[in-house]
């Protein structure tokens, strides 16, 4: 049997070491690498009898160790660190190698890899990977790119140390060049915008007088029904959590300044240019944004007026009930935006993603897994090109069910005082959508006025003009 390794991590921080450590745990021999050669040999030290690893303190030697056609996966940080890398290594490779970039890269940086590597003979395959520091040692929800001959090298390794579902592995093939990070990216864009809904639950029963230790137990309660998921869970153990220093809640102390770095930026960014509205998630990054916009809010806390964000409640039970509800329908349209930006760069790239498997691949192991993915998966393995996900048959009855309690909920905050971006933006999203006529109609009839810019008839074809400024006939444009 050869000495070689099976595959080679670059990047020994902590998620890299703990993807090497994940892969050496299910066997598989593991070069590793990093830049500063100390760090290669702490994971040694602490590491090194948890499977067979390389250790290699140059890249010349990292290269060497590893068995061909090479398996190179990079876990640095995402951006110019990846081509430096990159760059690195290509002298040191043969044809056919792959390098998989693990990061949380932008996916048009992907395109443009993988096109670049492929021109020189090389793999290259951008892959999602989320789970954070745990995940990545214990299984993750991986989202690979790239050719799809690469995946049948690398494919079996990552679904081998991913998280599973029963005997599904949380990693399958999304689509060639950047359809992984595109993936990754909806993700992280969902994932601002659950966390977000999840905040103004909190701060509605904050202000209806809940201690944090009562939401806690509410959140907890959740976590047993529709709302199951990793973030529901989390949040309870957030906030049950005393501050080391005061013995005060810890979220009490935490400065409510949310921080980000990009990845649910770029979702909006990229949602802008497909023409897909996803404002449930862009509401949570901009609530971020505006969170951390320390002028605006020092000058708005000076002078705007309004309720303090206490709500007062009649029944406390009945309240509680109606922010879950309301909770899950602004999760199920937020998952639904995601999944419908990832159906329509599925087609205007021409990466023909299979969303049923992106759904199928979050079910466990990422950040936003939540028993409602299954509910996904199975909806759009039934039609892969449903068009939305709230619209599908055993989800718009919940919906309506529920949405009574929804409009409440926004409407206690917005009377309270108390922010609810995503709460109310998703609902806006549903009404526009289900109603029968909105209010494009007069937006039209503006454009045209001011700029001749026409307007369709809802009873003829064409385009059409109406002469504002003379006689006020019609014509066609
Ligand atoms: C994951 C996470 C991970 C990271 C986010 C945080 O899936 O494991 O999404 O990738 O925690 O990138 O992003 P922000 O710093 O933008 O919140």
């Amino acid at each position: 049997m050869s000495d070689l390794a099976n595959v080679g991590v670059v990047g020994m921080a902590v998620m890299g070491s703990n993807l090497a450590r994940n892969l050496a745990h299910h066997g598989f021999k593991v070069a590793i690498f990093n830049r500063t050669a100390s760090r290669t040999d702490a994971v040694m030290a602490q590491h090194g009898d948890e499977g067979t690893f390389l250790p290699s303190h140059t890249i010349e030697d990292f290269v060497a160790s590893i068995e061909r056609p090479r398996s190179i996966i990079l876990m640095v940080k995402a951006g110019p660190g990846t081509d430096a890398t990159i760059e690195q290594l290509l002298p040191h490779l043969d044809e056919g190698d792959i390098i998989m970039d693990g990061g949380n890269s932008y996916f048009r940086d992907t395109i443009r890899r993988e096109k670049e590597l492929a021109d020189k003979g090389f793999h290259f395959v951008g892959a999602g990977i989320s789970g954070g520091e745990y995940g990545a040692l214990t299984g993750p929800s991986i989202m690979p790119g790239g050719s799809p001959e690469s995946y049948k090298v690398l494919g079996p390794m990552l679904e081998a140390i991913s998280a599973h579902v029963g005997d599904d592995p949380c990693c399958a093939w999304m689509g060639p060049d950047g359809a992984g990070h595109f993936v990754k990216m909806i993700h992280n864009g969902i994932e601002y915008s659950d966390m977000q809904v999840i905040g103004e639950a909190w701060m509605l029963l904050r202000g209806a007088g809940f201690s944090n230790a009562e939401a806690a137990d509410i959140f907890a309660e959740w976590n047993t029904g529709d709302l199951d998921s990793y973030l529901i869970e989390i949040t309870s153990d957030v906030l049950r959590q005393k501050d080391p220093r005061t013995g005060k809640d810890l979220v009490e102390v935490i400065k409510d300044r949310a921080l980000m770095k990009g990845t649910g930026t770029w979702t909006v960014q990229t949602a802008l240019d497909l023409g897909v509205p996803v404002n449930g998630i862009a509401e949570a990054v901009f609530a971020r944004a505006e969170s951390s916009h320390d002028d605006l809010r020092a000058a708005a806390q000076d002078t705007l007026q309004g309720p303090d964000g206490t709500v007062t409640v009649d029944d406390r039970q009945s309240f509680v009930d109606d922010v879950r509800k309301a909770l899950w329908c602004a999760k199920v349209v937020s998952y639904s935006q995601g999944f419908d930006q990832i159906r329509t760069a599925g087609q205007e790239y021409g990466w023909d993603i299979n969303v049923a498997d992106a759904a199928k691949i979050w079910r466990d192991g990422c950040i936003i897994r939540a028993k409602l993915l299954e509910r996904i998966r199975q909806e759009y393995d039934a039609k892969p090109d449903l068009v939305s996900f709230m619209a599908a048959p055993s989800v718009a009855p919940e919906l309506g069910r529920d949405q009574d309690a929804w409009r409440r909920v926004v409407s206690v905050a917005a009377q309270s005082g108390v922010a609810a971006p995503v709460f109310s933006a998703t609902l806006a999203y549903y009404d526009l959508a289900r109603a029968p006529r909105v209010n494009a109609a007069l937006t039209q009839g503006l454009r045209d006025f001011f700029g001749s810019h026409t307007y369709e008839r809802i009873d003829a074809p064409g385009s059409w003009h109406l002469n504002w400024s003379g006689d006020r006939s019609e014509s066609e444009a």
